[in-house]
């Protein structure tokens, strides 16, 4: 892991004694970072904290800077508090002491000082606005490398079409590091909203509208992502992954998605036949073939996916059975259907689709 000004207190001989004061609780947040951690699928922690992109980092940098002046405030405002409250009690057999009513400079004082400091906040948060929301040299068309991908809310999954690579893809989100990404957030039905942590702040999908979102992922990794925008029964189950890696490998994983479908036999051809033949071509799309179904994920290399159901349940055979067996019984509103499927059709359906490399 990384480390910034917000990893937690390592002692290191310095200050061994606050150390020893402060090991109770760097215990107990370490253990909560390290379940947290686990918890990430070995991707990197889910934390602003931790920016993996330009747009992050911009907005990780005006963070620390508005925390630096708030801690001043904070001391300052905490501090007089205490000397006040220790200073001028009141003491025993004390007489009232002298009462004053207004103090113009003091009031003229804590006037213009938080109004000061509010100016130099909005400056640099006018700034880092700026940064965020201008396209880099390269998405707007006047460099090499850039990339394109609409990001497609629905509901409850995301759909990622790349318009220059021919790729179609759901809940895994794959770009190279150090190239420039223009994603335009759309919707289909509802408001949702793209969020991953790591890589920046929120950008709403909203239908009929597409939002630009201009950033660079400058680390190699996998980063958890969630629709951050209430959108019904399974908006908590929402979520995405993106999975940056480095130009070369990304190739490689364009290539794959590329490709047409591998040969299939056997159970596998038994279960394209029954893909064909059923209700699952008018929900879902297999390029170059005649199931071309819109409202469900594009399943052209499903085996490809780690995840499947808006991320929430890996890709395994056994999963994929009980999905198709009751989709409803592992995502309740789900708006794909029971198909009350036989078991020989979910077994050679199954057997298809982790085909799909
Ligand atoms: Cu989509 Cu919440």
């Amino acid at each position: 892991m990384r480390h910034n000004s917000f990893s937690l207190p390592v002692s290191k001989g310095a200050g061994r004694r606050r150390a020893r004061a402060g090991s109770k609780l760097t215990l107990a947040a370490g253990g909560l970072l390290a379940v947290l951690a686990l918890a990430g699928c070995a991707g990197a922690p889910s934390s602003p904290f931790l920016p993996a992109s330009t747009n992050a980092k911009a907005i990780h940098d005006l963070f620390l800077i508005v925390y630096a002046i708030v801690a001043v405030v904070f001391v300052l405002v905490a501090g007089m508090l205490v000397y006040t409250a220790v200073r001028f009690s009141r003491k025993r057999d004390a007489t009232l002491p002298p009462q004053i009513e207004g103090n113009t400079r003091l009031e003229v004082a804590w006037t213009v000082i938080p109004a000061a400091a509010l100016v130099v906040i909005f400056a640099f948060s006018l700034q880092t606005l700026f940064t965020i929301s201008s396209p880099p040299p390269a998405a707007a068309g006047q460099a090499e490398t850039s990339l394109q991908v609409r990001v497609i809310g629905h509901r409850w999954w995301w759909e990622f079409v790349y318009p220059s690579l021919n790729i179609t893809t759901a809940n895994e989100l794959y770009v190279p590091t150090g190239v420039d990404l223009a994603l335009g957030i759309e919707s289909v039905d509802v408001i949702h909203s793209f969020w991953v942590p790591n890589l920046g702040g929120k950008k709403d999908g909203i239908p009929g509208h597409v939002n630009p979102f201009y950033l660079r992922v400058t680390e190699v990794g996998m980063y958890l992502g969630q629709c951050a925008e209430y959108c019904g029964t399974e908006h908590a189950d929402m979520r995405l992954r993106v999975i940056a890696e480095a130009p070369d490998q990304f190739q490689a994983w364009v290539q794959r998605q590329q490709a047409p479908m591998p040969d299939l036999s056997g159970e596998a051809a038994r279960g394209l036949d029954v893909f064909m033949k059923g209700a699952c071509v008018a929900c879902h799309t297999l390029d170059n073939t005649a199931a071309k179904g819109m409202a469900g994920p594009n399943l052209t290399h499903f085996a490809t996916r780690k995840v499947f159901a808006g991320a929430v349940v890996d890709n395994t055979p056994e999963n994929l059975a009980r999905w198709l067996a009751n989709p409803g019984s592992m995502k309740p509103g789900v708006t794909m259907p029971n198909l009350n499927l036989p078991p020989d059709q979910i077994s050679a359906l199954t057997a298809f689709l982790e085909a799909l490399k």
